[in-house]
């Protein structure tokens, strides 16, 4: 929103994840595979620039196991904007 600062966290549901792996081709600063080919987040807190990148990664993971919440400045919480 105009005017409002924050940043934004990303969550993984870990039991959703099947490791696609299309939010490391996506965004690979903020995601990488364990192992195991397991979902890691490198950088929960994500800057601004980066929020276009976490954003398709969210809506090309099939198994919908990203989720990213903005932190606003107010205080007032973390406010979901996708699950
Ligand atoms: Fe897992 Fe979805 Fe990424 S299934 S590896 S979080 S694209």
């Amino acid at each position: 929103m105009e005017g409002e600062s924050g940043v934004a966290h990303v969550t993984i549901n870990g039991g959703k994840c099947q490791g696609h792996g299309r939010c490391a081709l996506i965004a690979p600063n903020l995601f990488d595979l364990d192992d195991a080919g397991q979902v890691l987040v490198l950088r929960d807190s994500v800057p601004g620039a980066d929020l276009l990148d976490v954003e398709e990664a969210i809506l090309s993971c099939p198994e919908q196991a990203i989720a990213l919440a903005r932190l606003t400045v107010s205080g007032a919480g973390p406010t979901p904007c996708f699950t």
